[in-house]
């Protein structure tokens, strides 16, 4: 991979010394331009962070605040969002594209300032306009307050591994519909030996024999689920969605895009090379799925000579089973750093099935600005079928694939259990779709197939040991059941972390409203933030064939 590595990248740690804890403020300069690269045979001209592809590692500890800047050289409008991050009382720097900011346009710069309290694990930080984040990426990793231990036992180092979806061609083609399929997927930033042109280059993973790893595995792809193997070796899942899991020993794991995996891994096997190997995992059926060869990375035991490495069986790319086994069985960790117990009680009952000006929605909301979103968005479909096996049949279904563009929020109270049934339509293809949610980690309840049933299973919700994340894949003709508390003011996107699939309109947002107390209300936004106006030089994307506004 051509890394290059320019412009300045600062990089401080101030430590503020305090009589109570030890808080840093971490500072990084993100200078996004354009840099061309060539992880395939073609060069391609893409917007990087810093020129690296994935972009910088940022290392915090829970309780520091993070500072970026962000200049933007590039010649595309941006923004970052730090994906899973809270953001409690500081909405504004959520950076979700025309719901809480415009953009940073060319040649503007805006810097991101907030605290990271109540959680601890592997997240990421992505552009959030368009298509971009497909090369504006990297890990964010929050570690323990200095004195405080991990829930497990010290690993002897820590690997983050970044799955990334690649397309040989100018990023702004991105952005027809359908998708373009991809090319490759990167394991770092490197497509290992399954491509020509790319033979002779492998991510490298050195390790002892004996010696345990903590890997921070994130998947960074735009459209694709991966399943995660290594050959020969099982690993220990410890957290997902920097949430802390009770322990599952596992020999294969699947993320969805968003989606990230802390696991150990121990070199507890004969001296030798082993691949560890991705490969897409499509619920979908019918519809064009890119190559699946697994890609592979390599782990080199000090003192191997053999040069044939192991490599793993990779389950088939529908292997519905497998995944919903990863996905559903892991439970929270209950006692551990951070859990809190599951609401009993709701407030706010929805059921959602799924299958945006000149104004930020949270602008607009702030300043009482009418005519930028609606206060609508039902509690209920306004339809009701057989979602788990919607056929097009009627003229009428066919215009369900296309429901009304409507930019609807729902309304919160603070402090509000809200409970979601998120139901999976199967319309146009039954798929897992990731659905994320900024602001909030959610409880994982009730995870299965089918139509969800109120009565009978609302009986199985799992208020006990449920997973906490920020992003689930919605099982194809299934549901999930989530719940969470709306503790934290501010306007919140919830969209399926499929980038292909926003166009089709699977995205809505919360707004938050004030609680009775300073502390808990909305501050006003910072003096810098960016403003919006159309320049019609910039480039968004030439050929695009949809609303640009998200
Ligand atoms: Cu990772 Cu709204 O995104």
């Amino acid at each position: 991979m051509d890394h290059r590595l320019h412009g300045i990248q600062a990089f401080l740690v101030l430590v503020l010394f305090s009589s109570i804890a030890s808080a840093a403020i971490v500072e990084h300069v993100f200078h996004v331009e354009n840099v061309f690269v060539k992880p395939l045979c073609n060069e391609q001209m893409i917007p990087t962070v810093n020129g690296t592809l994935p972009g910088p590692t940022i290392n915090v500890r829970e309780g520091d605040t993070l500072v970026v800047h962000v200049i933007n050289n590039s010649t595309y409008n941006i923004t970052i969002h730090w994906h899973g991050v809270f953001q409690l009382k500081s909405s504004w720097m959520d950076g979700a594209n025309m719901i809480t900011q415009c953009p940073i346009q060319p040649s503007n710069n805006f810097t991101y300032r907030f605290d990271i309290t109540g959680q601890e694990g592997t997240l990421l930080w992505h552009a959030h306009v368009v298509n971009l984040r497909a090369t504006l990426h990297g890990a964010l990793i929050i570690r323990p307050r200095s004195g405080r231990p991990y829930p497990f036992p010290k690993p002897f180092k820590e690997v983050p591994l970044i799955f990334q979806q690649w397309w040989d061609l100018d990023v702004g083609l991105l952005n027809l519909r359908p998708a373009p399929l991809s090319d490759a997927y990167l394991i770092n930033g490197i497509a290992g030996d399954s491509y020509a042109c790319s033979k002779n280059r492998m991510f490298n993973l050195k390790v002892v024999q004996g010696k345990t790893y903590l890997l921070r595995i994130i998947n960074a792809a735009l459209n694709t689920h991966l399943f995660f193997k290594i050959a020969n070796h099982n690993v220990t899942v410890v957290a997902l969605d920097a949430v802390y899991t009770t322990p599952y020993v596992t020999d294969v794991m699947v993320l969805t895009p968003g989606q990230t995996v802390d696991a150990l891994f121990t070199a507890d096997q004969s001296t030798g090379l082993y691949h560890m190997s991705i490969s897409p995992y499509t619920s979908a059926h019918g519809i064009p799925v890119p190559a699946n060869n697994p890609i592979n990375g390599l782990i080199v035991y000090e003192g191997a000579t053999s040069s044939s490495p192991a490599s793993p069986l990779m389950p088939e790319m529908n292997d519905v089973a497998t995944a919903h086994r990863f996905s559903s069985n892991i439970t929270g960790l209950v006692g551990g750093p951070h859990w809190k117990p599951v609401p009993r009680h709701v407030d706010e009952k929805m059921f959602v099935t799924m299958g945006l000006e000149r104004l930020s929605m949270q602008e607009a909301y702030f300043y009482n600005i009418s005519g930028v979103y609606t206060d609508d968005f039902p509690n209920h479909p306004p339809r009701k079928f057989d979602y788990a096996n919607f056929k097009v049949q009627t003229d009428n279904d066919f215009k369900m694939m296309f429901p009304e563009r409507k930019t609807s929020a729902k309304i919160l109270k603070y402090n509000s259990a809200v409970e979601m049934v998120v139901q999976n339509t199967g319309i146009i293809s039954a798929e897992s779709h990731p659905m994320h949610l900024h602001g909030f980690n959610f409880y994982v309840v009730g995870y299965g197939f089918g139509n969800y049933d109120p009565i009978r299973d609302a009986r199985k919700l799992n208020l006990v040991n449920p997973q906490l994340r920020n992003t689930i894949g919605v099982p194809p003709g299934g549901y999930v059941v989530l719940r969470f508390i709306a503790n934290n003011p501010g306007v919140w996107m919830f969209h399926c972390h499929m980038d292909a699939h926003l166009p089709y309109g699977i995205m809505m947002a919360f707004i938050v409203q004030n609680g009775p107390t300073p502390e808990t209300t909305l501050p006003p936004p910072p003096s810098n933030l960016p403003q919006c106006t159309r320049d019609p030089k910039i480039y968004d994307s030439p050929k695009a064939n949809v609303d640009l506004s998200y």
